[in-house]
């Protein structure tokens, strides 16, 4: 294959780019089909109690009011007695919108406006007056994480952490260095670009087509179907452009079950678009309280680690994540106690937001190695590299690569480490304090089961089709890159159809899978067109690739060919002519190898490496400088891969620095729902950022050889943060985020 051809590994500009900057890629608001109303909801004002009245007399009255749902009218679906959820549901019971008098959070949906305009719809809506009989609510983490937690379920959900492991406590008694704290995480909210938004559009043979903002068009599909009782064929669901989400629309929100109410029930089309405000009381990373005990020998191997953690979640459904597992697993330690709870409060279920889980506890872990190593009087970094370990001693297993090594040493060295004066405020800029904070990160290495279908047309262009998502991480770019090396053509002669639940199976797009499980489904789609291409190529008169297996041949120049010899082949459109066929289509499948998985545990690593200053008057913090070398397998597409780390690390800027979900604990309302107030990194809070990806191969994880990189760049980068300001400043804030107040 020629130089130009060979183009996993390119650099290739997103091919949805130029639509989506020209305002040509429509996302889930953006559709707008005849004879369709919108819908505007009100939410509830209080975070806990019963409504008594609902007084919608004013609102219905509004000019151009269709109709107004409560729960004192809703439509009765099929929702309502049955057990059914979605793919990424909880133990519990998903929240149902308008299912009676309940209210169990904040800006809960009470009723649903439906007009002929948004304007009409949103002006009635805020006429509609609710009486309430409010309870006291708890939304505060520190106060109810010593409150007696029951399951919603026995044995569901998550797996408990690992057992411990030899003897934390004794060890930590009889260690000659020790550390012990407690670590505070508030809770942070996603605030993707596009608002949840479902245009569903109503056919008179009563099938629904949803323009929805999801992660996965599918589940979509599912929940719809389970809740309303339709069959898959009455429902197809698209997500063609995502505008962000960061796990925040793993599952279905409400918007998408009251649209798809309304259009059936009105037997026309709906559009519901929740605001800004709505988005904070549905998604959030829950607030976490954590306690980190830490010791080490006399040369500053670690002896023991107990970590405990307490993750807020809803009153009807158990959210979970995998919080204190890393402690276990990042460094060598054979004494190891793990322990993680839930504190249920009158809050919205929370969710999956980027590096669910790993994003908090390695905040935790990554602090604590961190104060350790200044006890034991070692470099944190060199305190790092000392406790490098090989398996993953929570399972007993090896790793199907780790190049954290590295990761530590390209990052070290780009970044400057070794100009680290060790002595905190010691190092200085004029007016300002300088801190070097380094950390670790792991994210887990998954494949899920995915399907593709590839067709080679006899011109030699390719169709990629799967039900895939792409959230913004680059999907049509990779696998438009993969569909081209696979027939030796370029990725512009590539169409790749994505976002609709009518296309080959896929998971939702998440936990840093997508390329790996889709991308090699994709692989191994091309693989089969390739084969029954050398099969139909078999059967020409005198074909020179008579003997030949797929293995040993390849598409090169428009031509199938052996590897080893190009001058010895077909050309495809010969081939085509010949068996009287336009194009051939095959289907391809991965699945998770069990086993591998049964031996092998496989992660991603990283190194972050960053540049604090913080105004000694002032106390005016910034991060100057970032270097975050990564180690996850094949990089397919090195732009979009380095944008996703930029992503994950400007979003463990916000966690570091600024995102703080504020309730006021007396009402259990949420007082910061917007983005005036709930802060996020602004182009001046985001400077410098290096990103290396040092080489990896792992053939064990996937068969495309990926780990996976949406997560990655934000998992222990806000310990890295802390490290620098207390290398800084000699104070050491265990509160995220870290403000100006906490440093002083
Ligand atoms: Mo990710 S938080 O699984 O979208």
């Amino acid at each position: 294959m020629s130089d130009q051809t060979r183009i996993i590994g390119f650099p290739l500009p997103r091919i949805d780019g130029p639509l989506k900057v020209s305002g040509r890629a429509a996302y889930a608001a953006e559709h707008h089909p005849d004879n369709m109303v919108h819908g505007c909801v009100h939410v509830a004002t209080i975070a806990k109690g019963r409504i008594l009245s609902i007084d919608s007399t004013q609102a219905a009255q509004y000019p151009g009011v269709v109709k107004i749902y409560t729960h004192e009218n809703r439509p009765s679906a099929a929702w309502w007695d049955s057990a059914w959820k979605d793919a990424v549901a909880l133990p519990g019971h998903p929240f149902r919108p308008l299912q009676n008098d309940r209210i169990l959070f904040d800006g809960q949906p009470v009723a649903l406006v439906v007009a002929e305009t948004f304007e009409a719809a949103r002006d009635a809506a805020s006429m509609i007056r609710v009486s309430y009989a409010e309870e006291e609510p708890a939304t505060d983490i520190v106060a109810e994480q010593r409150n007696s937690y029951e399951p919603k379920e026995k044995r569901s959900g998550i797996a408990p952490p690992p057992s411990p492991r030899g003897d934390a406590e004794a060890a930590f008694e009889a260690a000659a260095f020790k550390m012990s704290a407690d670590y505070v995480l508030e809770g942070e909210h996603h605030n993707p670009m596009e608002l949840f938004s479902s245009t569903v559009i109503w056919e008179k043979d009563g099938s629904i087509t949803v323009h929805d903002k999801t992660q996965g068009s599918q589940n979509s599909q599912g929940y719809v179907c389970g809740v309303f009782n339709l069959p898959k064929d009455k429902v197809r669901v698209f997500n063609r452009y995502v505008g962000g989400a960061f796990g925040s629309g793993l599952r279905p929100k409400h918007q998408l079950f009251l649209s798809v109410m309304a259009a059936l029930d009105l037997k026309r089309s709906v559009k519901l678009e929740l605001s800004r405000r709505e988005m904070f009381y549905l998604t959030w990373r829950p607030a976490t309280v954590q306690q980190m005990s830490m010791a080490a020998d006399e040369s500053g191997k670690l002896v023991s680690i107990m970590h405990h953690a307490v993750e807020a979640t809803s009153k009807y459904e158990d959210y979970q994540e995998v919080v204190v597992n890393w402690s276990g697993l990042a460094y060598k330690c054979d004494n190891v106690k793990l322990t993680y709870e839930l504190a249920a409060m009158n809050v919205s279920t929370p969710g999956d937001m980027r590096a669910p889980g790993a994003a908090t506890g390695v905040f935790a872990l990554e602090s604590a190695i961190d104060e350790l190593s200044y006890t034991a009087g070692l470099d944190p970094l060199e305190m790092r590299i000392l406790n490098f370990v090989h398996m993953d001693q929570n399972e007993d297993k090896q790793f199907t690569s780790k190049a954290l090594h590295a990761c530590y040493r390209q990052g070290a060295e780009a970044f400057g480490w070794d100009k680290r004066n060790p002595e905190p405020r010691s190092m200085r800029d004029g007016q300002d304090l300088v801190g070097y904070g380094v950390s670790t990160g792991v994210w887990e290495a998954q494949i899920t089961n995915a399907a593709a279908k590839v067709r080679l047309n006899s011109d030699l262009s390719v169709m990629v089709s799967a039900a895939a998502s792409d959230i913004g991480t680059g999907t049509y770019t990779i696998l438009a890159q993969i569909g081209a090396e696979s027939f030796g053509i370029k990725p512009e002669n590539v169409t790749v159809d994505i976002g609709d639940s009518s296309l080959p199976q896929t998971s939702v797009e998440g936990g840093s899978w997508t390329a790996a499980s889709t991308g090699s489904a994709v692989q191994a789609a091309a693989a089969n067109v390739r084969a029954t291409l050398l099969k139909h190529a078999q059967a020409m008169e005198n074909t020179p690739l008579a003997d030949a297996t797929v293995e040993q041949t390849t598409v090169r120049d428009g031509r199938l060919v052996l590897e080893v010899n190009d001058q010895v082949g077909v050309s495809v459109a010969d081939v085509l002519a010949h068996a009287g066929l336009s194009h051939i289509e095959e289907e391809g499948q991965v699945a998770p190898d069990k086993k591998t998985m049964k031996s092998f545990s496989s992660y991603t690593h990283s190194a972050n490496f960053v540049e604090v200053h913080v105004d000694e008057e002032l106390g005016v913090i910034r991060i100057t400088k970032v270097v975050v070398a990564v180690a996850a397998g094949r990089i397919l597409n090195p732009k979009t891969a380095r944008s996703q780390i930029l992503g994950g690390v400007v979003m463990g800027i916000g966690m570091a620095l600024h995102e703080e979900g504020m309730f006021d604990h007396r009402t259990g309302r949420i007082m910061n729902h917007n983005l005036a107030e709930y802060h996020i990194p602004s182009h001046a809070d985001v400077r410098d950022i290096e990103v290396i990806f040092v080489e990896e191969h792992d053939g064990k994880t996937s068969p495309l050889g990926v780990k996976g990189l949406g997560e990655i760049g934000i998992v222990g980068f806000a310990a890295a943060v802390a490290n620098a300001l207390y290398h800084a400043t000699g104070t050491r804030v265990r509160h995220l985020p870290i403000t100006i107040d906490k440093l002083a």
